[in-house]
């Protein structure tokens, strides 16, 4: 059995997306944890209602971040999480955090990294005017959306796009290719090639 632990600051929709296919009878990878960092998050709720466990670790107002991290990774080992995915966690992790869990620890960006990193990515396409756009699940570093690529799925931009309309079609590939993602390499050996992630087949 692969334990994902679920890092979420806000709507959780993605870890919607993981516990719905995950989160099955007979599953060999379940979300097995949902911690959060903002009181009141939606991602809470979610959880909540789907039974899975739940933290809560404020991170306002926190300065020592080093020190944040060291409580994150002790909740995480406390539920013997073996995967961590990001879905909208709004906060870099640090370098203790990342030795924690070596080459386990995912995110997923709503553009076609290394394109639009960081915040607002989906307005950063549309005000680029690029006419393809998308969603990337990467492994996590030190940066800001910058690990190894894992996935990505293409998006058209469309004339009359804006950012809500653009937003909707972009969450639809991200709920179905974190899941297949997360599912494949609890399931497969994959590889890490200086930047290059090597997996068997595509998803
Ligand atoms: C998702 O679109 C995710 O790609 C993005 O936050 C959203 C969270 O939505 N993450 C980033 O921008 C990370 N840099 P959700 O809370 O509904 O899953």
């Amino acid at each position: 059995m692969t334990r994902v632990g679920v890092l979420a600051s806000g709507n959780g929709t993605n870890l919607q997306a993981l516990i719905d296919a995950l989160n099955r009878e007979g599953s060999s990878v379940q979300v097995a944890v949902t911690i959060c960092n903002v009181p009141g998050a939606k991602a809470l709720a979610r959880a909540q209602q789907a039974g899975v466990a739940t933290e809560l670790l404020p991170s306002k107002g926190v300065t020592d971040r080093t020190a944040y991290d060291a409580q994150l990774v002790g909740l995480l080992h406390k539920h013997r999480i073996d995967l961590v995915c990001l879905a909208g966690y709004m906060r870099l992790l640090t370098p203790g955090f990342l030795q924690a869990f070596p080459n386990q620890v995912l995110n997923i960006h709503p553009s076609l990294l290394p394109a639009f990193p960081g915040m607002h990515a989906i307005r950063q396409a549309l005000e680029a005017g690029v006419k393809v756009t998308g969603c990337t699940v990467h492994f996590v570093d030190e940066g800001t959306d910058t690990g190894p690529i894992i996935a990505q799925t293409a998006v058209p931009v469309l004339d009359g796009d804006d950012e809500n309309k653009l937003a909707e079609r972009i969450h639809h590939q991200e709920h179905r290719l974190y899941p297949a993602v997360v599912s494949k390499l609890a399931a497969e050996p994959f590889s890490i090639q200086g930047r290059r992630v090597m997996t068997q087949g595509a998803f």
